[in-house]
């Protein structure tokens, strides 16, 4: 195995699905339950502002009960003791990885975050949100959780694009692969000379672009895996 020094780390809902939050594409997962146009959009929101919040405050009362897995907690013993560069980027908006140690850069927000519709401030949620809250810096109403939605651009993507040119290993955990621009970020990898490797319960549908592929989930094959990279 070639040397590695600086790793980037893609997380999905896979990864947390131990933990007992459920996934969205697996059978029975939430997009089996909500549709995505009522919960996890702009225009959903604007015209059910009250059911894009009771869909989320059941995911933050979900998330607040949840503990992290021991996949969780081996990237963030990853983080601590790897002696070159992890960056962990995650998908995922239960703050979990926060919660083994680890410190995540959340693409695609986080539930325990709220931001003003109108002034774009951001502070921390209530554990329930409301169509009557009011943004602590402008006052106006309209404030809505600080996740994005589809049609929005994620967060940090300049300083993950950056991190994924100068990476030597690229590894996503439990994400299908299908939701860009995460689903593209092992390209970048590859294109950058990175090794990839994709470790999920089943296949996905990007399993064709990595190097390896390690079934298996997550609470067995991450401990594995990051005590390989450590030895
Ligand atoms: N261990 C490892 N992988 C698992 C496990 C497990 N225990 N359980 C499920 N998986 C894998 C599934 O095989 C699947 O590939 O996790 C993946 C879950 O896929 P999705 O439900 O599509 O979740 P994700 O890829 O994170 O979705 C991406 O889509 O809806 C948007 O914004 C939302 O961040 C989310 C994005």
């Amino acid at each position: 195995m070639r040397q590695v020094d600086r790793i980037v780390i893609l997380t999905g809902a896979g990864i947390s699905a131990e933990s007992g939050l459920g996934t969205f594409r697996d059978e029975g997962g939430l997009w089996a339950q909500h549709r995505i146009e009522d919960v996890a959009t702009p225009e959903g929101f604007a015209r059910d502002p009250a059911r894009v919040h009771r869909f989320y405050n059941a995911r933050r009362e979900q998330a607040a009960k949840a503990t992290p897995n021991p996949a969780h907690d081996a990237l963030a013993r990853l983080q601590a003791d790897f002696r070159g560069e992890v960056m962990l980027v995650t998908q995922n908006v239960d703050g979990l990885h926060e919660k083994a140690g680890a410190t995540a850069v959340h693409m695609h927000g986080e539930l325990s975050r709220a931001l003003c519709a109108a002034c774009a401030h951001r502070w921390d949620a209530p554990s329930e949100m409301s169509v009557t809250d009011t943004c602590p810096k402008c006052g106006m109403t309209g404030a809505r959780p600080d996740v994005v939605w589809f049609g929005e651009m994620p967060y940090h993507m300049e300083r993950i694009l950056d991190a994924l040119q100068t990476c030597d290993l690229f590894a996503a955990i439990g994400t299908s692969g299908q939701v860009y621009p995460a689903a593209g970020f092992v390209e970048e990898a590859r294109l950058a000379g990175a090794a990839t490797v994709e470790l999920n319960l089943a296949d996905s549908d990007m399993t064709h672009a990595f190097d390896d592929h390690v079934a298996g989930p997550a609470s067995r094959t991450v401990p594995l895996w990051v005590d390989r990279l450590l030895a």
